[in-house]
């Protein structure tokens, strides 16, 4: 069952805002690129019918990335809709009736984790797990127990093997680049452990604040929306080993032993904070101790990593988009011509989002009678947005039931166990203004580097790609 192809598509959370921002516009896609030739069956409780539905794709389609007439037409055709209740037992017996032949389903859960039990369960009891896979979003739990509750939730109806959970950066194509630049390339792997590597940073910035999404940012915070899937999973494929195989569990495995090997983070190596404004966004508590910032440090338990601090940072309302990797190389150990400071010395810089570049950062000489030089940047490849949205890629590689590029339980639970100390109250909220780097105490964290690396304004043109 492991690789044969889905035959039917069904998305619970059909008039949602997942479905209207992500699966209209990535269902409409892979529809335009002949990839899509499945029964598709939505599942919702605010349409009342079909029109309704077919409606509110196309409102969705014109927000969200566009109307390709021929690509929606056929959409338009294909697309049924159930409307029900998960918590009644005759939602799943209709959509049993309505899979008709279908014996190979996939079932993308796009409802709050809280429904994930109810929805799983609906499906074992009407017999429509059989054969199935079942698709889920992150953030997978709320903390470390609470995913592994709901892992057990979801195992009662479905085998690891059928569960895709799903994180979109790793649909995005400059990340599997960081893949496939560490591991095809053999210059790189003499100088990518401690012995070169003075210290890392990865920073997430979005200028954009919560957008409307208060209710759903109250319960999560920066830590939980970005941080232990998005941002951990950059960290694991920066520092996993060599993968043995390419296969779906030869890599899974070798990023399960990277984000098993992060050392938990203690909360004295964290900062968090709260942009000026955000108590008074729809949703969110007058007196909200939820943060919209966060800058830690890492440490990588193996022997490679051993001492190589990681300084990672995300946050909203901040002065650029952009996210970036800087691999600060150790300087030169003797000042043959003028010295080099820290700051100056080599480094690489993998720029993932919104445009893409992976550049090195080196010195030559100023043209002149001394013998001195000046920092140059090599830029190794640039090159626009991705063809394929992220959904896209990962509805498709989840209907031809490829899991390479979703996330395994023991790597969520491993990613959890780095952040639990920070989750709860642990940590105090410092407030920030908008478009700065955070709150002043976030510099604390890399003062003996010299500060952070913050990404530069770049045009946003190749955005539309991104989730
Ligand atoms: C999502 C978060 O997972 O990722 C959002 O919920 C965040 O808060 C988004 O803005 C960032 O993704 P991208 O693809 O726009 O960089």
């Amino acid at each position: 069952m492991a690789n044969l192809k889905s035959d039917a598509f069904v998305f619970f959370g059909a008039t949602g805002d997942l479905a209207s921002k992500q699966i209209f516009p990535a269902l409409q896609a892979m529809i335009r690129h002949g990839h899509l030739d499945l029964p598709i069956i939505g599942v919702g409780r605010s349409a009342e019918n079909l029109d309704q539905l077919r409606a509110h794709a196309r409102e969705s389609l014109e927000k969200h990335g566009g109307v390709d007439a021929r690509a929606f037409s056929m959409l338009a055709a294909k697309l049924q809709y159930l409307k029900g209740d998960y918590n009644s037992q005759e939602t799943f017996g209709d959509l049993r009736k309505a899979l008709g032949k279908a014996s190979r389903p996939v079932y993308y859960l796009a409802v709050p984790p809280s429904s994930f039990a109810t929805v799983a369960e609906g499906l074992a009891k009407s017999g429509c797990d059989k054969g199935a896979r079942v698709v889920v979003e992150k953030p997978f739990g709320r903390n470390l127990s609470s995913a592994q509750e709901l892992n057990r939730a979801l195992r009662k109806s479905f085998p690891e093997s059928s569960i895709f959970r799903i994180d979109h950066y790793l649909g995005k194509e400059p990340i599997q680049n960081l893949l496939y630049f560490r591991f095809a390339n053999s210059f790189l792997e003499p100088i990518w452990n401690r012995n070169y590597i003075q210290s890392v940073q990865v920073t997430m910035a979005e200028t954009l604040g919560i957008e409307g999404r208060g209710r759903f940012y109250e319960e999560v915070g920066v830590i939980r929306d970005v941080v232990q899937n998005h941002i951990l999973e950059v960290v694991a494929l920066l520092t996993m080993e060599t993968p043995i195989s390419r296969d779906p569990d030869g890599l899974r495995a070798e990023k399960e032993r990277a984000f098993r090997a992060i050392r938990p983070v203690a909360p004295h190596d964290a900062v968090c904070g709260q942009f000026r404004g955000y108590r008074n966004e729809k949703g969110v508590a007058p007196d909200s101790q939820v943060a919209t910032f966060s800058a830690m440090k890492l440490y990588i338990d193996t022997w490679r990593w051993a001492d190589v601090p990681f300084y990672i940072r995300a946050g909203k309302r901040l002065p650029v988009t952009a996210t970036e990797v800087v691999v600060q190389l150790r300087r030169p150990p003797q000042a043959v011509f003028d010295p080099v400071t820290q700051g100056e010395a080599n480094y690489l810089r993998f720029r993932l989002s919104p445009n893409v570049s992976i550049s090195l950062g080196a010195r030559t000489k100023k043209t002149g009678e001394a013998m001195v030089g000046e920092p140059v940047e090599l830029v190794v490849r640039q090159a626009s947005g991705d063809e394929m949205t992220p959904y896209e890629r990962l509805l498709g590689d989840a209907i031809r039931g490829d899991a390479t590029l979703f996330v395994r339980q023991d790597s969520v639970e491993a990613a959890w166990n780095v952040v639990d100390p920070l989750l709860g109250n642990a940590m105090p909220v410092h407030e920030y203004e908008s478009n700065t780097w955070g709150p002043a105490e976030a510099d604390q964290i890399v003062a003996s580097e010299g500060g952070w690396h913050n990404p530069e304004l770049v045009q946003e043109t190749t955005k539309g790609a991104a989730k």
